[in-house]
């Protein structure tokens, strides 16, 4: 099982809620361009303020700086087995240069109405501490560490209605890229986070042959 698996949908479809499940299932490790991204910025590197940019427009970053991004992570030791990529590819020349240097075998995606997503988004709280993602309403942190919750600064109304425009005029035409190669699966992600998490794992194993 060497092959990398790629978590797909909008913004706050669920991609980072349901990630550790599927890492979990298959030891693989979760390789997100937003988290490196936003390490990059808080680390205040050159790479880290210019995607800065973009980010808080809900814009995507150049690909250029995402794919330097991937290839760099992928020379590293746990990634040997393939990984799970969590918000990549978002354009189809990241994915045709994806294709360069890693073997996709499942491509998994998490369908939400445009409606729901807004309410998802703003209700977002992060945990700093561990990299937890919860929701004022649908998933609410213990009351302890309520307290010490962040909210990302692009989680505002506004820029999601930017990320949705990006997402459906850039990302969106990546579902049918990867259909016609056999590789996508999809979910109904309208759904209670148990049961989207059932969906998807159900999706690993008949894809992954878990
Ligand atoms: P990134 O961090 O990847 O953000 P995103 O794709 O917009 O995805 P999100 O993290 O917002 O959502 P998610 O699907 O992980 O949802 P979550 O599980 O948190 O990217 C940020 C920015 O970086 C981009 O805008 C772009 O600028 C740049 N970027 C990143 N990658 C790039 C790339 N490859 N190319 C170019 N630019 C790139 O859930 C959301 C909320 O909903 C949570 O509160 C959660 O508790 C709740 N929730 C989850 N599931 C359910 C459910 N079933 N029911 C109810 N609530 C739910």
């Amino acid at each position: 099982m060497s092959g990398s698996i790629v978590l797909f949908g909008p913004p706050g479809a669920g991609k980072g809620t349901q990630a550790g499940r599927i890492v979990d299932l298959t030891g693989k490790p979760q390789v997100s361009t937003g988290d490196m991204l936003r390490t990059a910025v808080k680390a205040g590197t050159k790479m880290g303020a210019e995607a800065k940019v973009y980010m808080d427009a809900g814009l995507l970053v150049p690909d250029s700086v995402i794919i330097g991004l991937i290839e760099e992570r992928l020379t590293q030791s746990d990634a040997v087995n393939g990984v799970l990529f969590d918000g990549f590819p978002r354009t189809i020349p990241q994915a045709e240069s994806l294709a360069n240097i890693a073997v996709v075998e499942s491509v998994i995606s998490i369908e939400v109405p445009d409606d729901a997503i807004v309410e998802r988004i703003v209700g977002r709280r992060m945990d700093p501490e561990t990299g937890d993602i919860y929701h004022i309403t649908f998933n609410p942190a213990p009351s302890e560490i309520e307290s010490r919750l962040i909210q990302r600064k692009d989680d505002t109304e506004e820029t999601v209605r930017a990320r949705l425009e990006a997402y459906h005029t850039q990302t969106a035409p990546l579902a049918t890229w990867y259909s016609e190669r056999g590789l996508l699966i999809s979910i109904d992600g309208n759904q209670p986070i148990d049961q989207v998490g059932d969906a998807v794992e159900d999706a690993v194993r008949t894809t992954m042959s878990v």
